[in-house]
């Protein structure tokens, strides 16, 4: 999706792929700085592994305690330090990381593009509580739903995480476990449940059913139809996969390395093809 961006503003950059071990993340990131990279993004195990190697966090990575996305600053022979995209002649002699986390934002916006509920005042079953049901869990809360019940296998990893919500969102009524009623405006899928074909569904339908739920978000989005997603749009729920997580944490990390605004629907098409090999 990168890639056809570039392109697609003419942007004189390409996207690489490169696995490094967690072990050499520092010298990974160290060779990307030397080489005057524009930026990095880390996935799963380095998000938490960089934090602390990086010379500055913005504070969306200070807040999520992890970083998904590295901008590489340099300095002017005045001494102010702008994002590498600006050294268009020579190049700078000092180079220093700066640490982001677009996937709160990305989730935001794909809960808000893809899924179009107003996420205020909204009830919510939110399945999982490990790295991605935390961001989720505590974005929600901050933006305002009404009511989180909170759902997950182990679950004093369940409880820790309605604790933490408790104390820095006091006014989200969050309990752990199915809601009381019927109805719930959302449920979020968090869990890995899902990402393989004989996965069992993530929550036991013996103990609450879709009926009435509006909207289901599953943050899986290969298979693009998960067992979850199939049976919330037979229920008659807007069922969305979370190829929008992917996308629009994508398009904030492009935003920030070029300083243009992300070509949103050449980025999509590209991301499409490429996950599902259309
Ligand atoms: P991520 O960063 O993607 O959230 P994670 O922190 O390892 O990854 O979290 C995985 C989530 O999927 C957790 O909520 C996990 O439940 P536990 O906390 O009990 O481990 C959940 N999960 C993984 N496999 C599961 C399974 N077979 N059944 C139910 N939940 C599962």
């Amino acid at each position: 999706m990168h890639n056809a961006a570039f392109s697609e503003l003419g942007v004189n950059a390409r996207y690489l792929a490169c696995a490094v071990h967690p072990d050499h993340l520092a010298e990974g990131l160290e060779g990307a700085r030397r080489m005057n990279f524009l930026g990095v993004n880390l996935t799963v195990p380095h998000k938490l592994l960089a934090v602390p190697m990086m010379a500055e966090l913005h504070e969306s990575a200070e807040k999520w305690g992890a970083v998904n996305t590295v901008g590489f600053e340099g300095r002017t022979s005045g001494g102010e330090w702008l994002p590498m995209r600006d050294f268009t002649e020579e190049q700078p002699t000092d180079v220093r990381t700066r640490g982001y986390n677009t996937d709160a934002d990305g989730l935001l916006e794909a809960l808000e593009q893809d899924v179009g509920l107003p996420l205020q005042g909204a009830r919510v079953l939110l399945l999982g509580a490990g790295g991605a049901g935390r961001a989720a869990a505590l974005l929600l809360a901050e933006v305002g739903v009404a009511r989180l019940n909170l759902l997950n296998r182990t679950s004093a990893k369940a409880e820790a995480l309605a604790s933490e919500i408790a104390s820095r969102c006091p006014e989200t009524m969050v309990e752990v476990g199915y809601p009381q009623e019927e109805n719930v405006d959302l449920i979020i899928n968090a869990t890995s449940l899902g990402l393989r074909p004989d996965d069992p569904l993530p929550l036991d339908l013996a103990r609450f059913s879709l009926r009435g739920t509006k909207a289901v978000f599953d943050m899986v989005y290969r298979p693009a139809e998960t067992p979850l997603i199939k049976h919330a749009a037979e229920s008659g729920a807007r069922a969305v996969n979370g190829l929008g997580m992917l996308l629009f944490q994508g398009t904030r990390a492009f935003e920030i390395w070029t300083g243009r605004p992300a070509p949103v629907q050449v980025m999509r098409t590209a991301l499409e093809n490429e996950v599902y090999e259309l």
